[in-house]
């Protein structure tokens, strides 16, 4: 059963590790990620984006899909389902559609909105049990069309959005989506210690995980980051090992039309992504 993302963000912020939230695309990405976490007995967050939604049929038919592999693949360990960089009305749907967690990311609108929306959308989400996670700050580089600059947010801003009692709080810290270009000046730890600062046990997310380096990501969870998003390094690994099985002609072996075949090397490649980064990130046995 799908569960909300609170307790596992309560107790990893509490035990000084991070869970990580793995944004899925298709039955592949899903199957390596729910895999991996029973495999290393770790709490998970599954990520979805709006463009990966509409890819993958609507929200409906991801809960569909998700809550059918964790019957079937008896997982047993704490996974949430979860919008990623939600609008308004991709919240609402997903509440809707079964997901247990939501964010809705407000950064671009001015404070007083993001205010009233996330207000609006944690009431809706206390009813039903969901978690949601809202963003102060925008992260920068770009996420399936959404474009922030990687600003450093607010430390009362962070306070005030905290306050209206959403269970985690993304905070703009200079981290961006992506990949990191080679004169990033790498994540404010003064501002991460501040917003920790003021917003006391709240969880704090780290997105752009894809290249941050080890002692940074140690570093943020010291200062109150428990749940960090990895996207763009399952794409790069699963580009990766497809592109090098298609070159050595693998594909062409065999009965040469298998896509069960052509897919299970990225498959494979995501689950060794997901296992280094369970185990960065210190949620391994933590389920
Ligand atoms: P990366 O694509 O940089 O790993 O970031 C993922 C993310 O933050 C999803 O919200």
């Amino acid at each position: 059963m799908l569960v909300s993302a609170k307790e596992m963000l309560t107790k990893a912020k509490a035990g000084k590790y991070a869970v990580g939230q793995f944004n899925i695309n298709n039955l592949e990405w899903t199957k390596s990620i729910l895999l991996t976490a029973q495999e290393l007995n770790s709490p998970v967050i599954l990520g979805v984006s709006e463009g990966a939604g509409k890819y993958m049929c609507g929200y409906k038919t991801i809960v569909g899909m998700v809550n059918g592999m964790l019957e079937e693949l008896k997982i047993t360990v704490p996974v949430a389902l979860h919008l990623d960089h939600g609008s308004y009305e991709g919240a609402l749907a997903c509440i809707e559609a079964g997901f247990s967690s939501v964010m809705f990311d407000g950064s671009h609108y001015p404070i007083e909105e993001n205010v009233a929306k996330t207000t609006e959308l944690v009431k809706l989400c206390n009813e039903k049990g969901i978690s949601i996670e809202a963003e102060v700050g925008s992260i920068g580089g770009e996420e399936d069309g959404v474009v922030g600059a990687g600003e450093c947010a607010d430390p009362d801003e962070c306070k005030m959005v905290a306050d209206l009692g959403v269970t985690m709080l993304a905070a703009g810290i200079g981290n961006i989506h992506g990949k990191y270009p080679d004169n990033w000046a790498g994540l404010s730890f003064d501002t991460l210690d501040a917003i920790q600062q003021k917003t006391g046990d709240m969880p704090l997310v780290l997105h752009g995980g894809t290249g941050i380096p080890a002692d940074m990501i140690q570093k943020a969870i010291s200062l109150g980051v428990s749940k960090i998003n990895v996207n763009t390094e399952c794409q790069l690994a699963f580009q990766e090992a497809t592109r090098k099985y298609i070159e050595a002609g693998k594909d062409l072996e065999g009965k040469g039309f298998d896509p069960r075949k052509l897919l299970a090397p990225g498959a494979d490649a995501i689950k060794a992504t997901v296992k280094e980064k369970m185990e960065l990130f210190g949620s391994v046995g933590k389920a």
